[in-house]
């Protein structure tokens, strides 16, 4: 069974040492929350204005790689009933959530749950562990996914369904507007990319400053959504940390290490991490948009006066286990990938 945090942490008084990080990551110093991070208005982008919003979107994507997002068309109803159910499987009993944990999760089939602790950097170092548990799981298009996740708490398939449908919506309308601010052809994210479920719980712990609920990284993926609402993300922003504030029912969006190398350059991807409290736990809705296999500059951002900065390359084969392996730190996971100047 794996070690949950959640299984533990109302028992604990002190962080068992394997939770405390070394001291050079630990989040000591204090954090102001930003006030400048983008709140892109979505509803804007139907109607006139929608070149104002493009540009602001771009813009938070070249300055912080975060923006948030309200107005998103997504119903807040089911934005609530996604975190009750979330919060209804991490308190359920251990028992019960052995029966997703990753030893016992050799069930390839397509869309099944694997529930684990997470443990330093990329997961699956023991050197020390993150203070979170993860619920992760596929959910693509054809709803077949669907027939593998969880089925407890039982409402978990309904809820969960909608919500990624319509998650899957809004990661199009961002794309939609990322692609136009860049300038891509027409329809160049529309095609059926992945999607999964990653839902972090960090519980309240007993010493923040000696743990984080995930250390910095930046995300492997094209972008993330994330639901939020309780304090503890930070990012990374002109070599400081600084605290995306929780707004009530809007989406974080936060730019992946791909769409860095697909903006060939012009969009940056932020290093991110969380950082745990005493009183409340952290339950953070992740939907996680994964680009085509092959990740490449757009060909209309590169010319003779513009060459390409990353070569082609294929992300599930070749990028994401160099991103897992070498635990790369931020954008270095990129540097196999560059093209020498
Ligand atoms: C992640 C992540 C942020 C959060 O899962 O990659 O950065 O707010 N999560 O939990
Ligand atoms: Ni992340």
């Amino acid at each position: 069974m794996a070690d949950l945090i959640s299984s533990r942490s109302n028992k604990l008084d002190a962080v068992p040492p394997s939770y405390c990080i070394p001291l050079h990551e630990r989040p000591v110093d204090p954090v102001p929350i930003a006030k400048d991070i983008p709140i892109v208005d979505l509803g804007k982008a139907k109607g006139e204005e929608r070149s104002v919003v493009v540009q602001q979107l771009l813009k938070a994507c070249e300055e912080y790689g975060f923006f948030q997002v309200i107005n998103h068309g997504v119903a807040e109803d089911l934005m609530d009933e996604a975190v009750e159910v979330y919060k209804d499987f991490f308190s359920l009993p251990v028992e019960e959530k052995a029966h997703y944990a990753k030893e016992a999760a050799n069930n390839t089939a397509r869309g099944a749950a694997t529930l684990y602790s997470s443990s330093a950097k990329h997961y699956d170092s023991e050197d020390h562990r993150y203070w979170r548990d993860v619920l992760e799981h596929s959910c693509n298009h054809d709803g077949e996914d669907k027939l593998n996740w969880p089925d407890n708490p039982p409402r978990y398939r309904e809820v969960i369904g909608t919500y990624s449908d319509e998650l899957r919506k809004l990661s199009k309308i961002i794309l939609g507007l990322v692609s136009e601010g860049l300038g891509l052809e027409t329809g160049y994210f529309d095609k059926e990319l992945g999607q999964r479920m990653l839902v972090n719980h960090y519980p309240a712990c007993p010493n923040p400053t000696l743990t984080l609920g995930i250390g910095g990284h930046c995300d492997v993926n094209l972008i993330t959504i994330i639901q939020q609402e309780v304090y503890g993300l930070q990012i990374l922003n002109d070599e400081k940390w600084i605290g995306v504030e929780p707004l009530p029912h809007a989406f974080v969006v936060n730019s992946g290490l791909p769409l860095m190398v697909i903006s060939n350059g012009k969009l940056t991807s932020a290093a991110h991490r969380v950082v745990t409290n005493t009183t409340r736990a952290r339950t953070s809705i992740g939907t996680f948009i994964c680009p085509e296999d092959v990740v490449e500059p757009a060909k209309s951002l590169f010319g003779p006066d513009n060459p390409p900065l990353f070569k082609s390359f294929k992300w599930s084969a070749e990028f994401v286990p160099h991103y897992l392996s070498k635990k790369s730190v931020y954008h270095a996971a990129l540097e196999p990938f560059k093209i020498d100047a």
